[in-house]
Formats: structure tokens, C-alpha cells, sequence
């Protein structure tokens, strides 16, 4: 059967969703989705998955797809970061059949049209693409032109530019997100200040979108999109049951109750140390009831005709919308100390240094706090996290102890590519896991990591002193990311190798 395309995948696959729950990163894992659609959501993003790791590392694709597979989980995207459009399709080939549709997050520019035209053609589900707005209107409706044009079949468009993040959040542009529906023939996912039911009406109203994204409201508020506020302890406690059912890392746990008990915690500041401090889902549990109890009590003291404080439309142990303050607000919720490092940012105040930094300088009077004269990284091109811990092994010479010991890469090996031989480089990994740490890496003049392809691995030992043998791979390819990426596709390379 030819796959459904724009507003029939929408209507038939997707049954017309309108209320829909984002991708988030270690938020919109299966409990809280599950949680979600039993109030009111219609679809749902899983976090977003780094395609380079799902492809090469089995562990990742279970822990984050194949062990969450679940029939109430449906319609289900699956979202993916990637910036090669091949290893883009391979990743999405492997995830199709436990979802709808696969979508790209368009942070990365490389290779837009070509990513999203190559999985409309291989895949058998739609490839879909959510973007951030540019400031021109114009600019924006382009690029989502552009997108549908290479195939794109589905738009959530995220009324926010790049820039506005964090404290400079502010509003998202609804008149963006109407230019967009406007111009394109494919559905059109609206997502920003979506916080309450009455939010997604006017949104759909005002926009003429498909449907509405929530992240931050979601997560303040799973039972938004039912337009009902119980009390946090209630789809706390409904979180629990089903973690216990599906299970997922606390930290995951942690971050979605102090979320859901925001309000409440800034009455019960004691609660939040013992969230943070508990060690198990029982931990957790014992946390929600103690909370549940003081809200109880919270209730019974209440006066009548007694208002919320602090300006909140209900009072704080029911679910609710949580502004962020802008960038020149002091948070009250912080004792008015605004985090000091955005003040510092916004300011340009680096001339007075905070307390901690004062310290720092009377222990250590040469370092310097001129964020100009900071070593400047380059970005990882998977994650965009700085790559700074590169390291590659100067050539090993073999020395005893190996059974390999005095060889070079075993026959039909090939040699090392020219980049890799002017380095001399081997990465060495052992079955047992790293022998020589980073460290002892950068002393034996490392400068770069190396991973190299599993077709050429052998086994030699490093010379030096060290007499473990290792398992080493010649080095075939130069990866520009970062450790953790690397280490990942490392790890990946070994496990399936191994016997
Ligand atoms: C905790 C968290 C994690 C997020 N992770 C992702 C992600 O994995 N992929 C993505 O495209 N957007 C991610 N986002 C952005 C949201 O999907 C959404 O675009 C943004 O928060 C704006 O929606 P909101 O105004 O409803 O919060 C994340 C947002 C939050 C709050």
C-alpha cells in the first residue's frame, strides 16, 4: 500500500490529532506519554534520538525505542537529530516499524532538503520536520516551503527564533506560524505558549493550524489538554503507577515531579531537598504522600474568600501553567538572584566578580575570568557539544605481552589511511574496557580521537611499559565529535565485535 501523505496521514494515521505532546529530552519518555494520552493527548514525540548512536549501538536503540514499545503508545513519532542524510535514513529505517512517522528536529543546517527528501523516498513511514521560526516572516514561510517541497509531510512549527531560549523565551509568534499554515498544503503542528485548553482553541482559531504542541504546559500540566487542574499529588500518583508498570530512570522522575510540584515546593521548600535525596521509586512515592498530606492540611487551614498568593491563578497544589521570568525579572522564587551567570551574560558584568569567583581568584591569583580569553572549542558535529576531549594514541609500538605482541595489524588488514598514518594513531579499547585512560593518552601525545571501522580491527599491545594486551582498531576514519559521542559509537563498534 503507497504510504499516506500530508492531511491524509494526518487525518487517517494520526485520527486528526489535534492535541498533541512535544518531543522532549528525557521528559516525553512512554510513562509520561501513557499519562499524557489518558488525558486528552491524541499524539505524542518520543525524546529526541541521536541518529548516529541509534544506528550504531544496539543498548541505545532498546533503552530508547525497541524496550518501549507498547499498543496504548500509539500514534507515536519518533524523532530524530541528524546531520548526514544516510545516516539519517538508516536510523529512521530501524525505527519505522514501532511508529507512525519519523520526524527531524531541524536544528542542524546541513543538508536540509536532501535529509528530508532521501527518507520521504526509502522510508515507509512520512518523514515529518519541526522548525523554529526565523525573525522574517518571509524567511520562514520559505523554508517551510522548501521543506514540503522535499517531501516533508507534516510541519510543527515552533513560533520561537533560535535566539529565544531560556530566560529569553518570551512569547512565540502565532502570526509566523498562520503565514506558514497559509502557504503550505501539507498539516501544520502550531507549538508555543500553549498552557491551558483555552490556549489550544485559540491557537487552532487564530492560526488555522491542525493541531497544538505542548512541552512546558504538558509538563506542568499533563491534564491540559482534558482543560481540567487536578491536584499535583493526584497525577503524581498516577505517574508513579504507571513508572512501576513501564519503567524509566529516576532522574527521569525527579525532573518531572519537581516539575508537576513547582508551585507547591516553593511553599514546602524542605520537600524538594528530600526529592532530590531519595534513591528509589518507593523513595518518590513516600515524598508524593508526604506532600499530599501538607497540602491536606494546607487545604483545611484555608479561609474563605482566601486568594492564591504570589499571583497564581490557583492555588499552588493544583496543576498549573509556570511562567518563566523574563530576562530582566528577578525571580522572586530565587530570592531575586536571577541566575548569575545569564546576568553576567546580559550584562557584560564581568568586572564585578561573584563571591565564589572572588574565592576562586584568592586560591589561584593567575586564573583568569575573561570569558574572551577562555579556550574556545570547536562544536561536535552530532551534538554541538564542545569536543574536548579528543584523543588519539600516537602509533602503538608492540611490545611484550600480547599474543599478538611484535605484529603489526593482522593480513588483509588494511593500512592505515593516510590521515591516520600521518598521525600514527590507534585507538586502543580492551574487551574489558578502557586500559589507558585519557590522560596517559594526552602524556603519550594524543590530539585527536580516532574511531576506526570494524571491518579492520585486530589485536596488538602498546608499548611503553604497558603490557596488557588490546584489542585495537586502526584508525579508518577521523569522527569530529565529542567524546561522549565518540565513546558511544566506540562502545557500539566493540560490543557488536566481541564475541
Ligand atoms: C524538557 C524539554 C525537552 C525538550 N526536548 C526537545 C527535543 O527532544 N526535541 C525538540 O524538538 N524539542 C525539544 N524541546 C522543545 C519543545 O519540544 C518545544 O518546542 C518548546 O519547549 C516550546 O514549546 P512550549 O512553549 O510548549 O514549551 C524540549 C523542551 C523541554 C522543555
Amino acid at each position: 500500500m503507497p504510504k499516506l501523505q500530508g492531511f491524509e496521514f494526518w487525518s487517517r494515521t494520526l485520527g486528526g490529532a489535534r492535541h498533541v505532546v512535544a518531543p522532549m529530552v528525557d521528559q516525553s519518555e512512554l510513562a509520561w506519554r501513557l499519562l499524557s494520552r489518558r488525558h486528552g493527548a491524541q499524539l505524542c514525540y518520543t525524546p529526541m534520538l541521536h541518529a548516529q548512536v541509534f544506528v550504531r549501538d544496539a543498548n541505545y536503540r532498546k533503552e530508547n525505542l525497541y524496550c518501549e514499545v507498547c499498543p496504548e503508545d500509539r500514534p507515536l513519532i519518533v524523532q530524530f537529530c541528524a546531520n548526514d542524510p544516510e545516516v539519517f535514513v538508516q536510523a529512521a529505517l530501524l525505527a519505522q516499524d514501532y511508529c507512525d512517522a519519523i520526524d527531524l528536529n531541524l536544528g542542524c543546517p546541513q543538508m536540509i532538503a536532501k535529509r528530508v527528501l532521501l527518507a520521504h523516498e526509502k522510508l515507509s513511514v512520512p518523514v515529518t520536520c519541526k522548525i523554529r521560526v526565523f525573525p522574517e516572516i518571509d524567511k520562514t514561510v520559505k523554508y517551510a516551503q522548501m521543506l514540503e517541497k522535499a517531501g516533508c509531510q507534516l510541519l510543527t512549527v515552533h513560533g520561537r527564533t533560535k535566539e529565544q531560549k531560556g530566560p529569553l523565551s518570551g512569547t512565540a509568534s502565532w502570526e509566523h506560524i498562520k503565514a506558514v499554515r497559509k502557504a503550505v498544503a501539507i498539516p501544520v503542528f502550531a507549538n508555543g505558549n500553549i498552557q491551558c485548553l483555552r490556549d489550544v482553541e485559540r491557537c487552532i482559531q487564530d492560526t488555522g493550524v491542525q493541531g497544538v504542541m505542548s512541552a512546558e504546559g504538558n509538563l506542568h500540566n499533563p491534564a491540559l489538554f482534558e482543560g481540567r487542574s487536578p491536584a499535583v499529588w493526584e497525577l503524581a500518583e498516577e505517574y508513579l503507577d504507571i513508572v512501576r508498570q513501564h519503567p524509566c530512570p529516576l532522574s527521569y522522575v525527579r525532573a518531572h515531579l519537581f516539575k508537576l510540584w513547582h508551585h507547591t515546593l516553593q511553599v514546602h521548600q524542605e520537600l524538594r531537598e528530600e526529592l532530590a535525596k531519595v534513591k528509589t521509586l518507593e523513595g518518590v512515592t513516600a515524598v508524593n504522600q508526604e506532600l499530599k498530606l501538607r497540602c491536606q492540611e494546607d487545604i483545611s487551614r484555608q479561609k474563605e474568600g482566601e486568594k492564591p498568593s504570589g499571583g497564581l491563578p490557583f492555588f499552588h497544589w493544583i496543576c498549573q501553567p509556570y511562567f518563566r521570568p523574563g530576562p530582566r525579572e528577578g525571580s522572586k522564587e530565587n530570592g531575586g538572584a536571577r541566575s548569575k551567570r545569564a546576568l553576567e551574560e546580559e550584562e557584560g558584568g564581568t568586572d564585578v566578580l561573584s563571591k565564589n569567583k572572588q574565592k576562586k581568584q584568592l586560591r589561584n591569583p593567575h586564573k583568569t575570568f575573561d570569558p574572551s580569553l577562555k579556550p574556545k572549542y570547536a562544536k561536535c558535529d552530532q551534538c554541538g557539544n564542545p569536543k574536548v576531549s579528543m584523543a588519539l594514541l600516537p602509533r602503538a609500538e608492540p611490545s611484550g605481552g600480547g599474543r599478538r605482541a611484535g605484529r603489526s595489524p593482522l593480513p588483509g588488514q588494511h593500512p592505515l589511511p593516510a590521515e591516520g598514518r600521518a598521525r600514527g594513531g590507534w585507538l586502543p579499547l580492551t574487551s574489558g574496557q578502557p586500559l589507558i585512560g585519557r590522560r596517559q593518552a594526552l602524556r603519550r601525545g594524543a590530539a585527536l580521537l580516532f574511531v576506526a571501522s570494524p571491518a579492520l580491527w585486530g589485536a596488538c599491545s602498546v608499548g611503553g611499559g604497558i603490557s596488557h594486551r588490546l584489542t585495537s582498531f586502526p584508525v579508518s576514519r577521523v569522527i569530529g565529535v565529542c567524546s561522549t559521542c565518540a565513546g558511544a559509537a566506540a562502545r557500539s563498534e566493540l560490543s557488536e565485535r566481541l564475541p
